[in-house]
């Protein structure tokens, strides 16, 4: 099971200037009315995804295992939260489990990047995955009205057998078309938003054909949903690591970094990005007021970005709180060699893993924050499984609408991205946006 090291984000010998552990006492008022709040959301059925873990997957498995044994890739069309749970699940595992199949993203609307997918793949040997809850992006759209029509021209026979629709379960035009073309569907639910839903359909049936054990990756994030009933907050990760959070953004620390020292878990970065991001970034406060509320997420990698972020971090602005994610115990590891014994600069190394040099980088940075006077936090992964990666996803899924809650703010709507994709309709054309485009032009003409 992960751990969770917050000692960095509490006042201790080596971080005097750090929140100090008196001021969890302060706000319990305040953590206790937003647990209530998260109960009242959950009985109003808006947190769908704290019930995931109970869900039926036989419709899932069912399907991976009727599949065609030709089947090597998915290409899965998506973007925002359609999206980024796919990619963080399949390349975190990809190599640690061994994974057979292949999943592709497809998140933009890069020619470029959809011919190299394309050009990449056998298309005999490929499904396309069309993931949108609301059957109407822009991005995914066009992706999926260029594929359809490419794989109608070359399997005009058995087409529909290569397309999948995942959406909502009776809403929006691909549902239609799910009906009038006979494709197998999958089901975006309800009461779970697009960047909380990676456990639903959307993230679990590319898992499931990839050979990711699904059901590890719901026993995870049960295990993490029962941790945050804790009631001492300091044996609850996602509700510390939240106050935590919500009280340096208090002080100004407005950038919260997560930093695998692990390629592997770098896209679980992105996705954290975009939840962090898109849930907390709110102009008003749940009473209208405007407040500006949110943290700017980055990502980082270590120890890749000791060599181009880490002089920033240690001696720039203080303005972040850092999360390391750590790995203990790796699929794959190297012996450096010792083949220069007589090399001073060198022999230090040889006989070493290469899992140790990495951790004792991250740990070295680690030390060198402190002694800037810089919180940061570590995210323990005993090792990279289907389990240990649910209970992530679960952990900042939970900490993040609880966040919500202690700065007053809706974290389940996105009405900066919506204005963006009603933009991006006027100028393309679309009917009943005609004052919107007429606007943007006088804009663009200024
Ligand atoms: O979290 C969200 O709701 C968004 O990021 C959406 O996932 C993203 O905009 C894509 O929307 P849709 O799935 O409707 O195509």
């Amino acid at each position: 099971m992960i751990r969770f090291e917050h000692r960095n984000l509490l006042s201790n010998p080596y971080l005097r200037k750090a929140i100090p552990g008196s001021r969890l006492v302060d706000f319990a008022d305040k953590v206790k009315s937003a647990r209530q709040e998260l109960q009242a959301d959950r009985k109003a059925d808006i947190l769908g995804f704290y019930d995931l873990p109970e869900q039926d997957t036989d419709h899932i498995t069912d399907f991976v295992t009727s599949l065609d044994a030709k089947f090597e890739n998915m290409v899965v069309l998506g973007i925002g939260g359609s999206a980024l749970g796919n990619k963080a699940l399949y390349n975190a595992l990809k190599t640690e489990a061994g994974l057979q199949r292949k999943v592709y993203v497809y998140d933009n609307v890069d020619p470029v990047y959809l011919y190299e997918i394309l050009d990449e793949i056998d298309l005999e040997k490929t499904l396309f995955n069309v993931i949108t809850k609301s059957g109407s992006t822009a991005e995914t759209m066009s992706g999926y009205m260029i594929v359809l029509d490419i794989l109608k021209r070359k399997f005009p026979q058995d087409y529909q057998k290569r397309m999948i629709i995942t959406t909502d379960k009776e809403k929006g035009f691909l549902r239609q078309v799910v009906s009038s073309e006979g494709f197998s569907s999958f089901v975006v639910p309800d009461n779970v938003g697009g960047r909380f839903s990676v456990l639903t359909d959307v993230g679990l049936l590319s898992s499931a054909f990839a050979g990711i054990d699904i059901n590890a990756l719901l026993r995870g994030a049960a295990r993490m949903r029962e941790i945050s009933e804790i009631r001492d907050i300091i044996q609850n990760p996602p509700l510390l690591n939240g106050l935590l959070h919500f009280l340096y953004m208090r002080e100004g620390k407005n950038i919260s970094v997560m930093m695998p020292y692990s390629n592997s878990l770098y896209d679980f970065a992105d996705w954290y990005r975009q939840l962090w991001a898109e849930s907390l970034g709110k102009r008003h406060d749940v009473r209208g007021r405007e407040i500006f509320a949110g943290q700017t997420p980055v990502k980082a990698l270590g120890t890749t970005d000791q060599h181009s972020q880490i002089q920033l971090y240690t001696q720039g602005p203080n303005d972040k709180v850092i999360t390391f994610l750590t790995v203990e115990n790796w699929k794959h590891d190297y012996v450096i060699p010792n083949i220069h014994p007589e090399r001073e600069e060198l022999n230090y190394l040889g006989g070493k893993k290469l899992s140790e040099l990495l951790n004792a980088e991250r740990l070295a940075t680690e030390y060198a924050l402190c002694q800037a006077q810089r919180p940061n936090a570590n995210l323990i992964f005993p090792e990279i499984s289907a389990e240990n990666l649910g209970a992530a996803i679960m952990m900042y899924e939970i900490q993040t609408v609880f966040t919500g809650k202690l700065l007053n703010i809706n974290p389940l709507d996105q009405p900066g991205v919506e204005a963006g994709k009603i933009a991006t309709y006027a100028l393309m054309g679309k009917s009943g946006y005609d004052l919107q485009r007429k606007e943007i032009k006088s804009y663009q003409n200024q």
